[in-house]
């Protein structure tokens, strides 16, 4: 299957080199697509540009009617998109079937709250004048988005660029740009004007190079690690670039003596083993009481032992492989690390080389300390380690001390004790019994070195607008 750039509403870049898309569970090719580069990129750009003064100035209800045919057209390909999904980056087929509606309800949400960009009218302090706010597209935003959810973090970027008024240039992951491609495709269908929605796939230093450097971009919208976040932002600096960034994560998940044991176990799995360890919201360390230390650890090491590893299109799968072989020698490393330091493996504790080269065993590590890289290192695999604490004081500076803030998991049934725990956590999304508080309603984006701005909610859109006040004179 080859798949083209979309630029102005036409699919191109036949005449380039291809990159291919490799299945992570099998190493066989899905597709390829072109190798684009900064002249694609610069061509999608000006489309992009062409675009904006007559996509922004349609009503709201106009691209909402759109966004709402476009949330349709994704439903009414789940299957689809989720066989895409899985193929191209391993997660298991009925994650990658919750990760497309999940993809849609960005768009649902979206569509409706472009119609709330309430702008603002200021008491005057001169009876000649009357002085407003007004509400502006910030022009044509590029969206770099990353392959763990190559759907839904899409829709997360678009749903809201769209409705604002702006216009798109995507650059998917070099891993899972067919999924991106088809979701254009169906952006296509649905009747986006051409121009709107752009896309490129390729070399991601020269894409990314065009991106910030050219001035007709003024927003750029990025999911990916902190490493490149902070060199966008340098690479932005010189035309003040308005950047969203969702960096990296290194959650914690504290499970206090008086939590509900079910509940922590499965809280902590859920947020734990989605997409195989590989979600920036996912549990990294685990800091458990010493009160409940002992049974937390042996009823979390019986539900791990059920989660069944292998091909994400085969049924009943947990567990998929990871993107790809540096996954697993990462996962490896830090597995290794924390035992060569003392840790015990009560499950797994290597590599599923008998599935294929890409599979890592879901796996549980007890008496964790800090001086083990996986406490402090994103592992972005299926392992999790589980460390002792005595207090609620000492679970949470434990927490704090990453350089990390995306998200952090509370398991306690008292009140008092989950707001003090969590008024002192320095972390943007807290999952208070709850180990999947994602939702397009709600703001997901972290603080310290996991990023600026928010996607979701009442919030997610306004970084896709300008605020302009004006001051009129009677
Ligand atoms: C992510 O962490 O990469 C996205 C996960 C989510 O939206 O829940």
């Amino acid at each position: 299957m080859k798949k083209l750039h979309f630029i102005n509403g036409k699919w191109t870049g036949n005449e380039l080199e291809t990159i291919e898309v490799m299945n992570p569970a099998t190493q066989e090719r899905v597709g390829e697509v072109p190798k684009g580069g900064t002249d694609e990129t610069r061509k999608a750009i000006d489309a992009a540009h062409d675009a904006f003064s007559e996509w922004s100035a349609k009503t709201v209800y106009e691209r909402a009617a759109l966004l709402d045919k476009l949330n349709d057209a994704i439903l009414a390909n789940q299957d689809e998109l989720a066989r895409l999904m899985t193929l191209e980056m391993g997660k298991p087929l009925a994650e990658a079937k919750g990760e497309a509606a999940y993809a849609a309800s960005f768009i649902d949400w979206f569509a409706a709250e472009g119609k709330r960009m309430y702008g603002q009218t200021i008491p005057t302090h001169a009876a000649n004048k009357r002085l407003q706010v007004w509400k502006q597209p910030v022009g044509v935003v590029a969206a770099i988005t990353p392959w763990n959810f190559p759907l839904a973090m899409l829709t997360r970027k678009m749903g809201p660029a769209l409705a604002a008024g702006c216009t798109v240039v995507i650059k998917p992951s070099r891993e899972t740009p067919l999924t991106a491609i088809r979701f254009v495709e169906l952006c296509e269908e649905v009747g986006f004007p051409a121009g709107v929605v752009n896309i490129v796939t390729g070399s991601s230093s020269q894409i990314g190079g065009e991106l910030m450097a050219n001035e007709k971009v003024r927003k750029v919208t990025f999911t990916g690690s902190t490493e490149v976040g902070k060199e966008l932002m340098r690479q932005g600096a010189d035309q003040v670039m308005r950047l969203s960034l969702e960096l990296g994560g290194h959650a914690p998940i504290i499970v206090l003596d008086d939590a509900d044991l079910e509940k922590a176990v499965n809280g902590a799995i859920a947020s734990k083993f989605r997409n195989s360890g590989q979600t920036c919201i996912c549990g990294n360390r685990i800091y458990v009481q010493e009160g409940i230390y002992d049974k937390f650890v042996d009823r979390f090491t019986e539900e791990v032992k059920k989660l069944r590893l292998g091909n994400g299109l085969e049924d009943n799968v947990d567990v998929g492989p990871l993107i790809n072989e540096a996954g697993v020698e990462k996962v490896e490393t830090h597995v290794k690390d924390a035992v060569a330091k003392g840790a015990e493996v009560t499950t797994g504790g290597a590599a599923a080389s008998d599935l294929g080269t890409c599979y890592y065993q879901p796996t549980v590590l007890k008496n964790v300390d800090h001086s083990m890289i996986v406490m402090s290192e994103e592992t972005f695999g299926p392992v999790a380690p589980i460390q002792k604490v005595t207090s609620d004081q000492e679970a949470v500076t434990l927490a704090n001390s990453s350089p990390f803030g995306l998200a952090a998991y509370v398991f306690t049934e008292s009140n008092s004790r989950g707001m003090q725990v969590i008024e002192k956590l320095h972390y943007g999304i807290v999952g208070w019994n709850d180990g999947a508080p994602s939702a397009a309603q709600a703001p997901f984006g972290g603080m310290k070195e996991s990023g600026m701005g928010r996607e979701g909610g009442q919030q997610g859109i306004e970084d896709f607008l300008e605020t302009q006040y004006v001051s009129i004179g009677l």
